[in-house]
């Protein structure tokens, strides 16, 4: 009997957090949104999930959420909204264990550390489809559990090469359709559990021994369709899983080295025979 009580008033709480956390506010602005257990692909969870609706409006910089703290809250989507175009800032203070951080196809025009901040336990970062331009160096910095990082179709152009520093877990990086055409060569070098990484659709144009040296467990590159012309023959030799590299829509790799084509242009890179030249320019 007594257990059943504290069942019931354990449920009646729940209720009242879910309840407290409907009002949540932006800056004054209210925030209307529906809660779901969701499952997240690819992470291969079901956590409940505060889906912000269209009509939430964010229009300035440092807005913080005004709401009761909710630890139960492992999500936050905003997603297809055009008027998002900050993310709120030290959203920890109230959302402190969220796994998942989506704001997909808004127009999110700059991230920073405060953004993120203390979100250790973020597991999957998806900013696909905003009008992000800029990677600040410290924008991830806390977020040492973070698997997933989705940032393709931005306008990026600088990624800091400290950046990715601190994701030692991250097995998954888009990078994709921006415009980013130098990628420091230390940049990827604390992702020791990287598996898949996507630069493809940029305007890329060199790429040396240095860039996945650390990066031993990777098994797919996809670098179509950028304007890679200086690539070392050697970059491959220590990814022992590599399954593909795609160089689709490179127009021409200059073969200013001596390098065994048959060993080079293995099955698994693909699109990069035909591309090897000697002397792009003529
Ligand atoms: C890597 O990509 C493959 C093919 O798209 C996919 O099946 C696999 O789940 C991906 N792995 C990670 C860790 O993203
Ligand atoms: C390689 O890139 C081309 C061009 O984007 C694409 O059509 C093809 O499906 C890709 N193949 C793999 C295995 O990634």
């Amino acid at each position: 009997m007594l257990s059943i009580k504290m069942q019931r008033s354990s449920i009646f709480f729940v209720l009242i957090l879910i309840t407290s956390s409907l009002r949540m506010i932006f800056c004054g602005t209210k925030i209307d949104g529906d809660f779901d257990d969701t499952y997240w692909y690819p992470l291969d969870i079901k956590v409940w999930t505060w889906w912000i609706n269209g009509n939430v409006e964010i229009s300035s910089k440092n807005v913080e959420i005004s709401a009761k703290q909710s630890e139960f809250i492992k999500a936050i989507n905003f997603r297809n909204n055009k008027k998002i175009e900050f993310l709120p800032i030290k959203v920890y203070k109230k959302l402190p264990n969220l796994n998942v951080f989506q704001a997909f196809n808004c127009a999110v025009q700059e991230v920073k550390y405060e953004n993120f901040q203390n979100l250790a336990e973020l597991q999957l970062v998806s900013l696909a489809s905003n009008e992000i331009s800029n990677i600040p160096k410290d924008t991830f910095k806390d977020l040492s559990n973070l698997k997933h990082l989705e940032l393709r179709m931005n306008n990026i152009q600088t990624i800091h090469e400290l950046s990715f520093q601190n994701h030692i877990n991250l097995k998954f990086l888009n990078i994709g359709s921006n415009e980013i055409s130098y990628i420091s060569p230390t940049t990827f070098e604390n992702l020791k559990e990287l598996r898949n990484i996507s630069m493809s659709d940029n305007t890329l144009q060199s790429l040396g021994d240095e860039h996945f040296k650390n990066n031993k467990k990777l098994e797919r590159i996809w670098l179509q369709n950028n304007k890679i012309h200086i690539l070392s023959p050697t970059m491959f030799d220590h990814l022992k899983n590599l399954v593909v590299a795609n160089f689709t829509g490179n127009s021409c790799i200059d073969r200013l080295f001596e390098v065994n084509e048959d060993e080079f242009c293995a099955l698994k890179v693909l699109g990069l025979k035909e591309i090897i030249k000697k002397n792009c320019e003529s």
